[in-house]
């Protein structure tokens, strides 16, 4: 095959991914566990260009930058070296979320750019394969290449450091986008940052490695107020992390507070909902499906607000020879 196309979604994690182990393999200090999203689609082709000197990556109808580009090189770097290749592609790419703003684009960017890559450049990578490769681009793509719920095993190394599906109850997502400015710290600097300057990053690391073994066992006994009181309260200790850091980094702006606060009151009033926030302002607040649209009607007014259900993880849409 010499082109292929991919579609991926976005997945928010429950229980949050903040740390490395290693930078160059991109393994985690914990594992980690998500929702993959019906929303927010990105799709990306990948056509070999053998009479190009070096790649080209066109991200929503114009060239990226010279950083952005770089990137996909890296990354497509390793697919070649897989393959066995040397030829240079063109990297075309759409997403619906708000790049870089807590919308997770770039873990469905990534789990599209491997899955259309590795197709294109003739690899046939099966799901943990193709998670792993995933993972090298954006720690959290790797969970975007499941169905649904997804563990990312943190792992000792390249081969054991993959996510896999995990069953979990029905449960909605209600996305309340804030109105704010494009984030300025990206997580790979904001968590190295974080591990190097907070005196409570270790404890993070403790605690969140127990907050996954107690959601995973929440998830198996289809526990959905322990699921949801797990996921804001790791959310909020991320964030706390985060902001314990010096100089500090805060990503909670005085609208997410808000919603996070408005949570708090549904709760008080019957109403099981439960916070969390990635990277950015952005707030997801998850529900039982049947208490979706009241969640999301209550929440209108501090944001733009979608349900989303759990979502497909990557597929390949398409694939051939090309003409170049
Ligand atoms: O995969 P990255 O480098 O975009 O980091 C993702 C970090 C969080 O979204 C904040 C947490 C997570 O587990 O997705």
């Amino acid at each position: 095959m010499t082109i292929a196309t991919a579609h991926a979604r976005p997945n928010i994690a429950l229980i949050k991914y903040w740390g490395k182990r290693d930078e160059v393999l991109m393994l985690p200090q914990t594992g980690s566990l998500s929702m993959t999203l019906d929303i927010l689609p990105t799709t990306t082709t990948v056509e070999l260009t053998p009479a190009h000197e070096v790649d080209t990556f066109i991200l929503g109808g114009t060239t990226a930058s010279q950083v952005e580009t770089e990137r996909v090189t890296r990354f497509l770097d390793l697919v070649r070296e897989l393959a066995g290749s040397t030829t240079r592609a063109t990297v075309r790419s759409r997403n619906e979320a708000p790049t870089a703003a807590g919308m997770a684009s770039s873990a469905a960017g990534f789990a599209a750019l491997a899955a259309a890559a590795s197709a294109a450049y003739g690899l046939e990578l099966d799901s943990r394969a193709l998670s792993r490769l995933a993972r090298r681009g954006s720690g959290s793509a790797a969970r975007s290449v499941i169905d649904g719920f997804a563990v990312w095993h943190a792992g000792v190394d390249d081969e054991t450091s993959f996510a896999e599906a995990v069953e979990a109850p029905p449960m909605r997502l209600v996305s309340v986008a804030v109105n704010a400015p494009r984030k300025k710290v990206s997580s790979r600097d904001a968590m190295r940052h974080t591990a190097l300057t907070s005196p409570f990053h270790s404890a993070w690391v403790d605690s969140t490695a127990r907050d996954l073994e107690e959601m995973q066992a929440a998830c198996r006994a289809q526990d959905f107020t322990r699921i949801g009181e797990l996921t804001e309260s790791n959310a909020l200790r991320m964030h706390a992390v985060t902001q314990s850091a010096q100089p500090a980094i805060r990503y909670l702006l005085p609208e997410s507070i808000a919603v996070f606060n408005a949570v708090q009151e549904l709760r008080d009033g019957g109403l099981e909902a439960y916070a969390t926030a990635d990277a950015g302002p952005h707030v997801f607040v998850l529900s039982q499906p049947e208490d979706a649209s009241a969640v999301s009607d209550a929440l209108a007014s501090l944001g733009e607000v979608r349900i989303a259900g759990p979502g497909l993880g990557v597929r390949i849409e398409g694939q051939g020879t090309s003409t170049q």
